[in-house]
């Protein structure tokens, strides 16, 4: 067993955040939680709140006091708070690409500050499959081209701000030699994720089990990969652990394709629902100039090569978990 490290978790009251506490915590590491509950919410950690390992702070990390206070006396630093989900950044846009960088560019600040004092802090980004854009490829390599539609369009603005915080980290690890890793996030899925901000499984979940219509957008043909949480919060902490993953950007998620029409009917099916399945455009879903991305798949090779990456559960086992233990 490692020594017990301190580390510093972002967004740790949101949905990936509250799973990376509790395996870091599972590994009797101290954690410091940093949360301004503004899409997470401290009860995601009701299990481990009174936890000796664990310090809860409801704050910004967009404040400079609070960043130099969380990271005075830090291991490691997992930073996933962020604004999430292409619906919240449709109508808050400014608050969006806000909460995306500045956040970042003072973490990482503080940390090229100690590492510049003699202290090398890893630092993990939790970015996005949406830094490709609609880049036409059927399956992404991290080294692949970022492609964005136009500024007009306010959905590009999460993939690109998250590319900003890559740039940023990856400069930090070029000129500073801060220990960085990127992780570019495809749908992560599981306990505790709401559908609040236009997540598409707990959305169609909680429709099937009320017996309400699934509202699948566009023609449903749109190709999708999930990936339960706790396999992604799994290999984040394997990254961390791995010097070779340094200066580096991964892909994490499942490579299992499924297109949102196909997903919809399989939670009819595991959940017995008397549901239908109703299609929405875009433009009521969203806004006239709303773009998707048709198909997003990721190359796990990379992850593979260096953490021997085997993720635990496919779709059908997701699906059954969520629905719960009586279906
Ligand atoms: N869920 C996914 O499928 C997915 C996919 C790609 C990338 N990601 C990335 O993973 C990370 C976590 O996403 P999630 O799905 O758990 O979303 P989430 O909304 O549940 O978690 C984000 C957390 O950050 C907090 N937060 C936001 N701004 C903050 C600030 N300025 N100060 C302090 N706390 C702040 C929120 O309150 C929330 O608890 C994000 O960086 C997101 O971009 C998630």
């Amino acid at each position: 067993m490692n020594p017990p490290k301190k580390c510093l978790v972002t967004g740790g009251a949101g949905f990936i955040g509250s799973h990376l506490v509790e395996l870091l915590l599972a590994r009797g590491n101290l954690v410091t939680v940093v949360d301004d509950e503004s899409t997470g919410r401290r009860q995601n950690l009701a299990r481990f709140l009174d936890h000796p390992q664990l310090r809860y702070v409801a704050g910004d990390v967009g404040r400079w006091s609070l960043i130099e206070e969380v990271t005075d006396d830090v291991d490691e630093v997992y930073h996933l708070a962020a604004a999430v989900g292409v619906a919240l950044i449709a109508s808050r846009p400014i608050e969006s690409i806000e909460r995306n960088i500045y956040p970042t560019e003072l973490l990482l600040k503080a940390l090229r500050m100690k590492a510049a004092a003699g202290k090398s802090i890893p630092f993990f980004l939790a970015s996005t499959s949406e830094v490709y854009g609609k880049n036409p490829k059927s399956v992404w390599t991290e080294d692949d081209d970022l492609v964005f539609g136009p500024t007009t369009r306010a959905r590009w603005s999460y993939g690109a701000s998250k590319a900003i915080d890559e740039f940023l980290a990856l400069a930090c690890w070029r000129e500073n030699r801060l220990p960085v890793v990127i992780g570019r996030f495809f749908n992560v899925v599981g306990p505790r994720q709401t559908g609040a901000n236009g997540m598409v499984l707990p959305r169609f979940v909680d429709a099937a089990l009320a017996n309400r219509p699934l509202i699948v957008h566009d023609d449903g043909n749109q190709v999708r990969c999930f990936a339960h949480v706790n396999d992604v919060v799994e290999s984040v902490v394997r990254l961390m652990d791995c010097p070779s993953a340094f200066g580096r950007a991964f892909n994490i998620g499942s490579d299992e394709p499924v297109s949102i029409l196909e997903l919809a009917t399989r939670v009819v099916q595991v959940t017995g629902s008397r549901s239908k399945i109703e299609f929405q455009s875009y433009a009521e879903a969203y806004d006239e100039d709303f773009e998707d991305i048709r198909r997003r798949v990721p190359d796990l090779s990379r992850i593979r090569r260096t953490i021997s990456y085997s993720p635990a559960y496919d779709l059908d086992a997701i699906i059954r978990e969520l629905v719960g233990p009586s279906r």
